[in-house]
């Protein structure tokens, strides 16, 4: 390991912050609760299922036992779930240093979310983009608060059609399709989510983070294709530990030199796997007609208006 590889060993003490990670039971979210609770934040982990995050909180808890973990619900696929999560974090804190966007779906076959929305840009893009709203109030009530949505190296192929976003009935579905166009709707939202901060002199930054190619169980129901079987060995071996995958949205949660806008990913080749470093997004994520358009369609979807 080169001297300048950016590790856990990095990270400052955070006693006294509270930190929320959404999907922190399983993956690349329960590493990066292990590394939040690791340093002293209180850590929310926000799971769809609480027997799952209660377990996976009892793991960190055998070799963390004064780990402050606690597990609360929120489905992303239910904008109800969303507001009643935003709404009791609220009742019982009234700052959020980090705001980690972690969980997600990928290439899962058509579905709709409970409010009608195609389920991957539903969960990874939308759920996210409500909970941020709803949260903006802590949000702005923390100085040096930090919101870190997770993307993908899927966004460059990315692509948004505003005609038809939430491939309506099935129209144009293809699970990759979906899934990149919800990751680049990660990168999109995170830079006019900077902007937003800077135009209302929110004292807050939006940055991005990618993991490249991590073990996790986000692929788990694709090993049931026959080709994905016989080629999982391979792709086990190209893939890196979750521990390491985790490292970029890790940094820009809680490095103090991380800037706005930043985006991280690991520094090896094709980044799919390494240490976390600042990279480069496609050009079309920075594009500004599609992230106001994405930000004025989710608004109207989500009925949750940012001011
Ligand atoms: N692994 C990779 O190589 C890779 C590459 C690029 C990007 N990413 C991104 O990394 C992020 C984390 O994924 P991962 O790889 O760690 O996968 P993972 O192990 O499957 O974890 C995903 C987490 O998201 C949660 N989740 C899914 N749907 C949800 C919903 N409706 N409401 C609330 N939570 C929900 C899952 O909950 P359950 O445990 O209940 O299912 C789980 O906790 C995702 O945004 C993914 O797109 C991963």
């Amino acid at each position: 390991m080169a001297p300048n590889n950016w590790t856990i060993a990095e990270i400052p003490d955070l006693t006294g912050k509270t930190v929320i990670v959404t999907g922190g039971n399983s993956g690349l979210g329960f590493e990066s609760v292990k590394a939040f609770a690791l340093k002293g934040a209180l850590v929310i982990m926000a799971c769809r299922s609480v027997t799952k995050g209660e377990e996976a909180k009892k793991q960190i808890l055998k070799f963390l036992p004064k780990a402050d973990i606690r597990v609360m619900e929120l489905d992303l696929t239910d904008l109800k779930s969303v507001r009643n999560f935003a709404f009791n974090f609220k009742r019982n804190h009234s700052k959020l240093e980090v705001l980690l966007n972690n969980a997600g779906i990928m290439m899962v076959p058509y579905s709709v979310t409970k409010d009608g929305f195609e389920s991957q840009m539903g969960t990874n893009h939308l759920g996210h983009f409500a909970l941020t709203g709803l949260l903006l109030e802590v949000i702005k009530n923390t100085p040096n608060s930090r919101v870190v949505n997770v993307s993908s190296m899927a966004h460059t192929s990315g692509e948004m059609d505003f005609n038809n976003l939430l491939f309506e009935n099935g129209k144009g579905y293809s699970s990759t399709k979906a899934y990149s166009r919800s990751k680049l709707s990660n990168l999109l939202f995170t830079y006019e989510l900077q902007r937003f901060f800077e135009k209302n002199k929110i004292n807050s930054i939006a940055l991005a983070a990618h993991p490249g190619f991590s073990s996790t169980n986000l692929a788990n129901h694709l090993i049931k294709k026959w080709y994905v079987r016989l080629l999982k060995p391979l792709i086990l071996k190209m893939a890196q530990p979750a521990s390491l995958g985790a490292l970029p949205q890790i940094r820009a949660s809680v490095d103090p030199q991380a800037k706005a806008n930043e985006f991280y990913g690991p520094d090896g080749k094709r980044q799919m796997k390494g240490y976390p470093i600042v990279v480069d997004p496609k050009p079309k994520a920075r594009d500004l007609e599609s992230a106001r358009k994405l930000w004025v369609a989710s608004e109207k979807l989500t009925s949750v208006i940012y001011s």
